[in-house]
């Protein structure tokens, strides 16, 4: 008997179908798993094994939820309950972002879109996913980025706000460097013409009768050239720097000596002189006459603060300068008026003065802070509307050889200290 040659029978559709299904399957980026209406797996491509961990032979029959993360495991036989009853789609045809779980436990994110499918009357979801770990990464990286570039942009916002500042700081005080030359040339034009006329003045009055019709005309012109003549130079000892004569200043004494200088205008007023004076205070190395000059200008403002009446308080003290220097510190207090909040910034500015024409040019502070300056101290000045002002200025014992302090000391005045 012949032997009969194996005849191989061509495949039928069925199997081409599933032969290439099959190439597909392997052949996918993706993780593709299938499920029945139950959620039992019923394809597990390799790309799915590489991503979750698991042999398809251990999966295949498991149902689906076993690849997510609780609560989404615990839901998902409800989520397909739901949609076999309503019909109503939230992941099929539509795909969303969700959190997967490997067998070890670890959860990742992936893309999930699901197709649904009838094989043999049964209905088919097959889901395609995709890990998509690089991608939240690279996002949150990029979100991090963007909210640092934000950060540092506000940071810049700020620091231009800052340089605008500074800048308008600097354009005021070089107008006022100018304004206070200027002012200073002028009162130097000024001051031998005001002399000479104070002294003709002076002559014809000596030489005038009492009784003549011109007197009184002529003592208010008098008056008027030396109030004149005060403010030039006053002016004139704002714009000089420098040139001190250093001596041993005891600063009580020159505070008692100061208060019975203005006592009439502070008996006038019925301000009472509360005194607080530190009786071993040091000596200090100071110019003497301009010291008189910062604590006549301080107490002059006191008193004009209690028009009608009140305390004020002086008070030494031992005190320190920055950097451990030692120095004084001389308190003058009162209980007057106060400033407003809005002028305190600006009551050292040469020329501000909130009295009435005639009674104050707004110079006294400004040349009290350019001799403290000078002296390599500080000034401070603090106010409450109603309550009173206090002002502090302290000085160093000695005076530094080469004077590094001398104009910049610490502005601690004005509103910076206020
Ligand atoms: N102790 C104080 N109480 C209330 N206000 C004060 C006091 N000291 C200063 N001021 C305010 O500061 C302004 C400026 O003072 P500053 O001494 O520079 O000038 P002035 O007193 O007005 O004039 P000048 O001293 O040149 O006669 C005053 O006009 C006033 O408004
Ligand atoms: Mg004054």
């Amino acid at each position: 008997m012949a032997p009969r040659t194996p005849t191989t029978k061509p495949p039928t559709l069925e199997q081409q179908t599933s032969a290439r299904w099959q190439a597909l399957l392997a052949a996918a980026v993706d993780g593709v798993v299938s499920i029945d209406e139950r959620g039992l797996i019923q394809t597990f491509n390799p790309a799915a094994e590489r991503m979750f961990g698991y042999q398809a032979e251990e999966v295949i029959g498991q149902n689906v939820s076993i690849l997510m993360p609780s609560p989404y495991r615990e839901e998902h036989d409800k989520y397909i309950a739901r949609y076999l009853a309503t019909g109503e789609k939230h992941i099929i045809g539509i795909g969303r972002e969700i959190v997967a779980q490997r067998r070890d436990g670890t959860v990742f994110p992936v893309e999930l879109s699901v197709a649904e499918a009838r094989v043999d009357g049964e209905r088919l979801f097959v889901g395609v996913i995709r890990d998509i770990t690089e991608r939240k990464q690279a996002e949150a990286e990029l979100r991090r980025s963007h909210e640092e570039l934000q950060r540092l942009v506000a940071e810049l916002r700020d620091k231009n706000e800052e340089i605008r500042a500074i800048t308008q700081q600097l354009w005021h005080a070089a107008k006022l460097a100018s304004l206070g030359e200027m002012a200073a040339s002028i009162a130097h034009e000024l001051n031998n013409p005001l002399a000479t006329n104070l002294l003709r003045l002076e002559n014809i009055l000596e030489r005038l009768p009492e009784d003549d019709p011109h007197r009184r005309s002529l003592e208010i012109v008098q008056q008027e050239t030396r109030r004149m003549s005060k403010l030039v130079s006053e002016l004139l000892q704002f714009a000089r720097r420098g040139r001190e004569r250093l001596g041993v200043v005891e600063v009580n004494r020159e505070l008692e000596h100061i208060v019975e200088l203005v006592q009439h205008l502070l008996r006038k007023r019925g301000i009472e002189v509360v005194w607080d004076l530190e009786p071993s205070l040091p000596p200090i190395h100071a110019d003497i006459q301009k010291l008189q000059q910062v604590f006549l200008n301080l107490l002059t403002n006191a008193a004009d603060a209690m028009p009608k009446g009140g305390r004020l308080t002086l008070r030494t003290r031992r005190g320190h300068l920055p950097g451990h220097v030692p120095a004084v510190s001389i308190e003058i207090c009162d209980t007057g008026i106060g400033i407003a909040a809005e002028h305190l910034g600006r009551v050292f500015d040469p020329f501000f003065t909130t009295k009435a024409e005639g009674q104050g040019t707004g110079l006294g502070l400004p040349i009290c802070r350019r001799i403290v300056e000078e002296h390599c101290g500080t000034i401070t000045l603090e106010s409450e509307v109603g309550r009173g002002t206090r002002v502090e200025v302290t000085l160093p014992l000695r005076q530094p050889e080469d004077k590094p302090c001398c104009g910049k000391a610490e502005r601690q005045g004005g509103a910076a200290h206020v």
